[in-house]
């Protein structure tokens, strides 16, 4: 068997670990403690992950094992029989959201045969992505914003006011949001969440061309897994705001600190890539509870079969 099938095989229980951590989030939706929301969803994927027949390793987890104790970088999960397996997580990617019961909660994970996925540090990571079937290397993070989006706009034969941009809401972007503005493009701002911002960028019906900013390095290798399995280009560099940030970044085994990555470096083997919807979303509707079940909405996204699978599943109660 390939690696790839051997990954395939792992699918259903992906989507199980992730949903689990969607619907142990959801119980704490719109109560204002994020940090119990959190907690809820890492138990519940834990405990998923631990059910999976792999040598599992976390790669992109909860931090550092002195500062988390489940789900923590290094973390070896599943029944440990079967491929070996390197995951990238974010039991709940959107604890803000939920805790304000806010549009766009997830639980989502990646998983890569050994090796697979970059070792990021949990620092700030510069992004940009945009969806399939623009000619390579059309988008340069090192580029304006302004110069990515008349790019985008020449590849794809419209106007530079036909593109939509999406960035995080931050006062940090403003010299991003202003560089955008210039060209006339939209932009759609989210609060929170831009592993679903790297995803609408390369989803051809959701209306956003682009996405840029500064968000978490962890997230950004959870969208470069997305994006492995979607098609489409993204580039990255990791931002640092301090030495000790730098040394985070040595600790994973990064030497080279301004490295630009793009999408093969941080995913360079297949992926699956899971997201689990917690609150109401974009990609993914909300946990709904009926009479005597519960009923989750999941994408499934096969790098390997290049499959894209939206999953409504109801559980027994
Ligand atoms: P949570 O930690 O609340 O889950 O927030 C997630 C997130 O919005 C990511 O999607 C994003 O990469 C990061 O936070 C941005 O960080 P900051 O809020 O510090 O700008």
């Amino acid at each position: 068997m390939s690696k790839g099938q051997a990954l395939e095989m792992l699918a259903n229980q992906a989507v199980d670990a992730a949903e689990l951590a969607a619907i142990a989030a959801y119980k704490l939706v719109g109560r204002g403690d994020k940090i119990a929301a959190d907690q809820a969803a890492v138990d519940a994927m834990r405990k998923g992950l631990n059910a999976i027949a792999m040598k599992g390793r976390i790669v992109i987890g909860e931090g550092e094992r002195d500062e988390a104790p489940m789900l923590y970088i290094g973390e070896e999960v599943g029944l440990g029989e079967g491929p070996e397996i390197d995951i990238a997580l974010d039991p709940l990617e959107g604890t803000s959201l939920t805790a304000k019961a806010m549009n766009n909660a997830l639980a989502v994970l990646a998983l890569a045969p050994r090796g697979g996925l970059l070792h990021a540090p949990d620092t700030y990571m510069d992004k940009i992505a945009c969806g399939p079937g623009l000619p390579a290397g059309v988008i340069d993070l090192d580029a304006s914003p302004a110069d990515n989006v008349k790019a985008i706009a020449k590849a794809k034969g419209v106007a530079s006011e036909d593109i939509t941009v999406c960035v995080l809401d931050r006062e940090r972007h403003e010299g991003i949001v202003e560089s955008i503005r210039s060209t006339g493009a939209r932009i759609v701002f989210i609060s929170d969440g831009d592993v679903a911002g790297v995803i609408m960028a390369a989803d051809l019906d959701g209306g956003v061309d682009m996405y840029v900013g500064q968000g978490g390095a962890p997230e950004g290798v959870l969208g470069a897994a997305a994006l492995r399995c979607l098609g489409g280009q993204m580039q990255t560099r990791l931002f640092f705001r301090n030495d000790d940030e730098r040394e985070r970044a040595r600790r994973v085994g990064i030497t080279d600190l301004d490295r630009k990555y793009d999408l093969t470096e941080m995913a360079s083997e297949h992926c699956l890539f899971v997201a689990a919807g917690v609150t109401e979303g974009n990609l993914v509707s909300r946990v709904h509870h009926g009479e005597g079940y519960v009923e989750t909405q999941t994408l499934l996204f096969s790098s390997v079969t290049g499959l894209r699978r939206k999953i409504s599943t109801r559980r027994p109660l």
